[in-house]
C-alpha cells in the first residue's frame, strides 16, 4: 500500500522516512570528520563534495516528502495517548520538518557566501547554483562564518531533537506498547481502516 492510512503509514512515507534518518546520520557524521582532517588534502576536498552532494539529496527528499505528505496526511495518533504528548508529537515533528530544511539551506547559502566559489555539481552531474546571501549577514567572509556556526548549531539541535524523537519512539513500543513505532517499520497496521 503506497498511501498512508488513518491508522498506518504507507511505503511512500515509510521509504521517506528510514532513507531520510540513515542520510541524516552519514551527513552528520561525513560533517563532523572532514571539519577535522587536513583541510589542504584532496580526500578532505572530495569529502566535502560529497557532504554537499548528500546535503543536496536530502533538501530534495526533504520537500518531495512535505509534499507527499500534504497531499496524503499522516495516521492519527492513538486516541489514548493524552492532550500534552499529542501536541508533543506534533511540535517535535513540525520541528524535525522544519530542521530538515534549514540545516540543508544554511549549507547552501555557506557555501554560496564563501570567497572561495567552490561550485556545487551535485555526484559531478548536476551544478547547483550559489544562493544570493542576504546583505544583513555582512560581508562575504563574516556571512560563510555566521552561517558555518548556524550550521553547526542547528545539526546539534536536530541531534538532540531525534534523541527525544527515539526515545518516544521506544517508548510507545515498551512501555505504553501501542503501535506508534510498528507502523513506521511495517505495513501491516496499514491495511486496518478504522
Ligand atoms: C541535513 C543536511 C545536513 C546535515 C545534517 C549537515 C551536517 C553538518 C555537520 C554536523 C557539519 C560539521 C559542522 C562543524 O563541526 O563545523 C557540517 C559541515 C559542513 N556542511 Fe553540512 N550538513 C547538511 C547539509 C549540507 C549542505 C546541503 C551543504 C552545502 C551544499 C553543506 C555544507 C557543509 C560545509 C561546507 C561544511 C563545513 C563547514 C566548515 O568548514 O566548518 N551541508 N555539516
Ligand atoms: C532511528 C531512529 C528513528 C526512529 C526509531 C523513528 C521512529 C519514528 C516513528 C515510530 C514515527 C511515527 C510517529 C507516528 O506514528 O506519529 C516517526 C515519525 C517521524 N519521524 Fe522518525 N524515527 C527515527 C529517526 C528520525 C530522524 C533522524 C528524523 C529526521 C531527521 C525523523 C523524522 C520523523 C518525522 C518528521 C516524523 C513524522 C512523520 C509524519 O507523520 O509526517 N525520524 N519516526
Amino acid at each position: 500500500m503506497l498511501r498512508n492510512t488513518r491508522t498506518g503509514y504507507g511505503a511512500i512515507a515509510i521509504a521517506f522516512h528510514w532513507t531520510m534518518a540513515a542520510l541524516v546520520f552519514v551527513l552528520f557524521a561525513l560533517g563532523l570528520v572532514m571539519t577535522g582532517l587536513p583541510q589542504t588534502d584532496p580526500f578532505t576536498f572530495a569529502l566535502y563534495q560529497l557532504h554537499k552532494s548528500l546535503g543536496m539529496t536530502f533538501l530534495a527528499l526533504a520537500v518531495g516528502r512535505l509534499a507527499w505528505r500534504a497531499v496524503n496526511p499522516s495516521p492519527r495518533l492513538p486516541a489514548t495517548m493524552p492532550r500534552l504528548e499529542r501536541l508533543a508529537a506534533h511540535l517535535g515533528h513540525a520541528g524535525l520538518y522544519a530542521l530538515m530544511l534549514a540545516i540543508p539551506l544554511s549549507g547552501w547559502l555557506m557555501v554560496s557566501a564563501s570567497p572561495w566559489g567552490i561550485p556545487t555539481i551535485v555526484f559531478n552531474v548536476l551544478p547547483v547554483p550559489h544562493l544570493p546571501v542576504p546583505e544583513v549577514l555582512g560581508g562575504k567572509a563574516e556571512a560563510e562564518a555566521t552561517l558555518k556556526t548556524v550550521h553547526e548549531l542547528l545539526g546539534w539541535f536536530m541531534l538532540a531533537l531525534v534523541a527525544l524523537h527515539v526515545a518516544a519512539a521506544l517508548k510507545h513500543h515498551f512501555i505504553t506498547r501501542d503501535a506508534v513505532l510498528t507502523r513506521m517499520t511495517s505495513l501491516k497496521p496499514a491495511r486496518q481502516t478504522t
